[in-house]
């Protein structure tokens, strides 16, 4: 009998695993150091938490069961509805606002796998629960950009845009919302042609013509702050998109004293979820190709939706998978060297309870080490702990243990040192 793991999800070895724990480990220090805490919640959630305002997109691509007693679940295909309900349940009462929370964990969708797109991925993201726009966005994007930067990634481009301006537009023509959607599904898919052929082509999707030139040129305006006046120039004659372009401007204010340029304005970036109320932004990391968006995030209002209070919330969530491709793909990977920092080698079988004493020893002092369990042969043990990559060995032979000593072999330089048991754990912290 032949068993496979599902499609579109993985098993991870030891050195991939321990290079994921890395930048997880980094990613939470950078989030930390802007006041996060981190949270869990469950893997998987009532389906009607995602079905109620996720958007189209995520529907398709749920994962959901009915469990023994008829109860409609499923997997959790993003966190940012599980972490308002969390809000509701949990936090609403009790904690002073602005709320910061950070989660690592896996996600699953029902799509077509490819390069960077699994079935179970993971995602490291933040949600920022009740500050005021733009000071609570211009952080968050702050922070994003820390990460990446803190991870080696250079090269990323952060996408803005106020989902507001093209609302406004929308709400000026007296747009119905399901063409609203289809449009913006076109607008997601960031292919201009398409757009064009959708807006400008045979049957546009708006018969406005007034309306369809207007949202070709926005969206073709991609660029840094000095595209701003070009965008108010296109809405000058329109009242219902002003207030978020002010909100845009504002925001790029307040990126500057965060000390943020690095960035660009595309009125492009739609979204696929359906909360985001005003700003969304997304990050691109052109060498991964298709996959490239290693990043998404905006602010929305869930909690209200949720039956809570209007609580304005920013966040955003790293696809840490896409994130490790473009560490693989972009930056120079050190070598790994061994898991464990001394390997334990009993010449005999005699001496062997002492080989673990000494195993015991280093371990409660916080030295990582392996000592033979299948009573090897010597030579065998050497070869063993060569394939460890180990840099120092332990021996433990009875001659050196008459005046209660070990020898020490450092495996690169073929040296060996006798050395007194009693100060094995000083020396080899003092080597470390
Ligand atoms: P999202 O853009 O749907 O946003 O997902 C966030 C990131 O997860 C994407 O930018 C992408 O890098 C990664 N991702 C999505 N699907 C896959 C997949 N099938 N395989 C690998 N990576 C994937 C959200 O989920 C929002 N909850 C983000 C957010 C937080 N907004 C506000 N707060």
């Amino acid at each position: 009998m032949e068993f496979n793991k599902p499609r579109g999800t993985r098993d991870f070895l030891f050195d991939e695993m321990r290079h994921r724990n890395e930048v997880a480990s980094s990613l939470r220090n950078v989030f930390e150091n802007y006041g996060y805490q981190e949270i869990k919640t469950p893997l998987f959630e009532e389906l009607k938490l995602f079905t109620t305002k996720s958007g189209e997109e995520i529907i398709d691509q749920l994962y959901n069961f009915t469990d023994k007693s008829n109860r409609e679940l499923a997997l959790r295909p993003e966190i940012t509805a599980p972490v308002a309900r969390l809000y509701l349940n949990e936090l609403q009462k009790s904690s002073s606002k602005p709320i910061k929370l950070y989660y690592y964990g896996s996600c699953f969708r029902y799509e077509r796998p490819q390069k960077g797109r699994f079935r179970q991925f993971w995602q490291f993201g933040c949600e920022l629960i009740g500050a005021k726009s733009p000071e609570g966005e211009a952080e968050v994007i702050a922070m994003c950009n820390d990460s990446l930067d803190k991870i080696g990634i250079t090269g990323a481009d952060i996408n803005i845009n106020h989902l507001g301006i093209i609302r406004g537009l929308f709400k000026h023509f007296n747009i119905d919302a399901a063409t609203q959607r289809e449009v913006m599904v076109v607008i997601d898919k960031g292919d201009k042609e398409l757009l064009e052929e959708s807006l400008i082509g045979e049957n546009p999707l708006i018969d406005s013509e007034e309306l369809n030139q207007v949202l070709i040129k926005l969206i073709d305006l991609v660029g840094d702050k000095s595209i701003l006046k070009d965008i108010e120039e296109l809405i000058k004659e329109y009242e219902e998109p002003k207030d978020s372009f002010e909100e845009l401007k504002q925001l790029v204010e307040t990126l500057n004293s965060f000390g943020v340029n690095n960035y660009t304005i595309n009125l492009g970036v739609a979204r696929g979820l359906d909360y985001y109320t005003g700003i969304v932004f997304e990050v691109y990391i052109p060498e991964l190709g298709a996959q490239k968006q290693v990043c998404g995030g905006g602010t929305y209002s869930l909690i209200k939706v949720f039956g809570g209070e209007e609580i304005e919330s920013t966040g955003f969530a790293f696809g840490f998978d896409r994130l490790m491709n473009a560490i693989e793909e972009l930056t120079d990977q050190k070598e790994l060297g061994s898991h464990i920092d001394v390997y334990i080698a009993p010449i005999n079988e005699e001496v062997r309870p002492k080989a673990f004493e000494i195993a015991q020893l280093l371990r409660r002092n916080g030295i990582a080490c392996d000592v033979d369990l299948n009573r090897k042969k010597f030579k065998k043990l050497m070869n063993h702990a060569n394939n460890l990559k180990v840099e120092k060995v332990i021996i433990v032979g009875p001659k050196d243990l008459e005046e209660n000593n070990v020898t020490l072999k450092d495996m690169n330089s073929g040296e060996q040192d006798i050395i007194s048991i009693d100060s094995i754990v000083n020396t080899l912290k003092e080597e470390e």
